[in-house]
């Protein structure tokens, strides 16, 4: 027989990749492709959903598999993971999108959410979808285009758009048409579904004017959603496991257990806690959201979404010029033994978890006339790992538990100074595992387990293997009095963006 393989569609924000993993969950191929990033006003941020279902299906995918030489009926299974949130509209008979698919990093719907807020409607958002109200999710964003699109109410109250986020458009497309579906994890970052009873919400569909007719169905995150029609990979495949990315990441991080914390330094950052069978409705400005559904067992998780990761990275690249590639900025920042006392708040898009401030700007404090590149340069990183302690804390305090160890992935991991500087700033170890593609993993795992090619989630616990372990070489004085120099930063811009 044949050897199969599991592939992974790992749809993100700049980049369509597609993964070949075999049982022993070791990569087996990789293609990946950029695609365009579109921004028609400031604040505004779209893509071309042809771009990415050109680029994934006839792009990344048939190079995966011509990449391992082998064929699509080696294939036993097809997962899709994907940015959340992000919006695609699309006409169901011309199969056309209406409007560029709008980003889950617009901010277009901002003041239509402060209005929300205004209302008074945020408590009762949060306890039904476990989200903040902001702009970030894709509720405003279907309205926005359902008001602002010529015909597009019309077409809707005909029945005839059908709204999905990326996983959705790419089953839609590979099915031709035949299947309208999301999953759990995708869906509870909508702001339309209520994470409790596991629907639709009535009352908020409603509330942001959106016709029940155009939303996918609900599914698992792991079971067979469909196959690919035959003309597109050669063979039918089946179509078993959508996962919305970071979510991806718990799972191939194996953080399978109630407690365990994994980040991933993206351009964003964005943490996430396993709170097992229980959604934990955050105190403390995290947003609590659907971890996944094998079976019937729903898993949940607490998760703080940074806006500004590994892009304070690219700002010193593109913006500043500082760096020619982003690779550079570890000997950059390297040249000095510490950031002098200088902070840069990287809120070039406002700031997100635990802070939410929608109007913050970029800031630098401290600057004298002895910084010097590699100083800010170091801030620059310093703030990556800030904004993760803050998020953290927010996590301890909302779980009533003290993180033992943060699971590290995502580009950025792979940088030493930053993750020595997380570990000392949180006083937690940071591990990183051999295999930092775990959003591509976790949707492996996901459809493999759907088509038995892995039989349980024991089954694939023990591919986690450790790569390298960063313990705290600070002492507690030393961390707190950088965190509270951080915060009077974080402060001072707050302040600054009020007026
Ligand atoms: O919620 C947005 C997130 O899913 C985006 O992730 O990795 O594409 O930046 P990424």
């Amino acid at each position: 027989m044949k050897n199969k393989y599991i592939l992974a569609l790992d749809q993100g924000t700049t980049n369509s990749r597609a993964i070949l993993f075999n049982q022993a969950g070791d990569i087996v191929s990789m293609a990946q492709k950029e695609f365009k990033q579109i921004y028609p006003q400031p604040g505004w941020v779209e893509h071309d959903a042809l771009e990415i279902w050109i680029g994934q299906s006839n792009g990344v995918a048939h190079e995966a598999i011509n990449f391992a030489n082998i064929d699509s009926t080696q294939i036993a299974g097809i997962g899709i993971t994907n940015q959340r949130a992000t919006t695609v509209i699309w006409n169901r008979e011309t199969g056309l999108p209406i409007y560029n698919a709008i980003v889950w990093q617009d901010r277009r719907t901002a003041p239509y959410c402060d209005e929300l807020k205004a209302r008074g409607l945020e408590a009762s958002i949060r306890a039904k979808t476990g989200l903040t109200v902001d702009a970030y999710f894709s509720g405003s964003k279907i309205s926005w285009i359902l008001d602002n699109v010529e015909g597009a109410r019309e077409l809707a109250n005909a029945g005839k758009l059908a709204f999905g986020t990326i996983d959705s458009w790419l089953i839609w497309n590979y099915t031709h048409g035949e299947v309208h579906v999301t999953d759990v994890s995708n869906a509870s970052r909508t702001m339309l579904f209520n994470i409790q009873t596991l629907s639709w919400d009535q009352e908020l569909m409603e509330l942001m004017d959106i016709p029940a007719s155009i939303l996918p169905q609900v599914r698992s995150s792991s079971e067979i959603y469909g196959y690919t029609h035959e003309s597109i990979l050669g063979s039918p495949v089946p179509l078993c496991g959508i996962v919305g990315d970071q979510q991806a990441a718990l799972f191939g991080q194996q953080c399978t257990r109630p407690g365990m914390v994994k980040n991933t330094y993206g351009a964003g950052c964005f943490m996430m806690m396993n709170t097992g069978v229980t959604p934990v409705i955050s105190k403390n400005n995290l947003l609590t959201t659907i971890a996944w559904q094998i079976g019937n067992r729903v898993e949940y998780a607490l998760e703080g979404s940074i806006f500004i990761g590994g892009a304070v990275v690219q700002w010193l690249r593109d913006g500043l010029g500082m760096i020619s590639k982003s690779s550079e900025v570890n000997e950059l920042a390297g040249q000095v033994k510490d950031s002098n006392g200088v902070y840069l708040v990287p809120a070039f898009a406002g700031l997100g978890a635990p802070h939410w401030n929608q109007d913050a700007r970029g800031s630098l404090f401290g600057a004298t006339l002895g910084t010097k590149s590699a100083h800010i340069a170091r801030a620059a990183l310093d703030s990556i790992a800030y904004q993760s302690a803050d998020v953290l804390k927010a996590m301890e305090a909302d779980a009533g538990v003290s993180i033992s160890e943060l699971r590290v992935d995502g580009g950025a991991s792979v940088n030493p100074l930053l993750m020595q500087f997380q570990a000392d700033i949180l006083g937690t170890d940071v591990i990183r595992p051999k295999i930092t593609e775990t959003t591509a993993l976790g949707a492996a795992y996901l459809a493999g387990l759907a088509v038995g090619y892995w039989k349980s989630i024991e089954d694939v616990q023990s591919q986690w293997q450790l790569d390298k372990r960063f313990s705290s070489q600070m002492s507690e004085e030393g961390s707190d009095k950088l965190l509270k120099g951080w915060h009077r930063a974080v402060k001072a811009t707050q302040n600054w963006a009020s007026h």
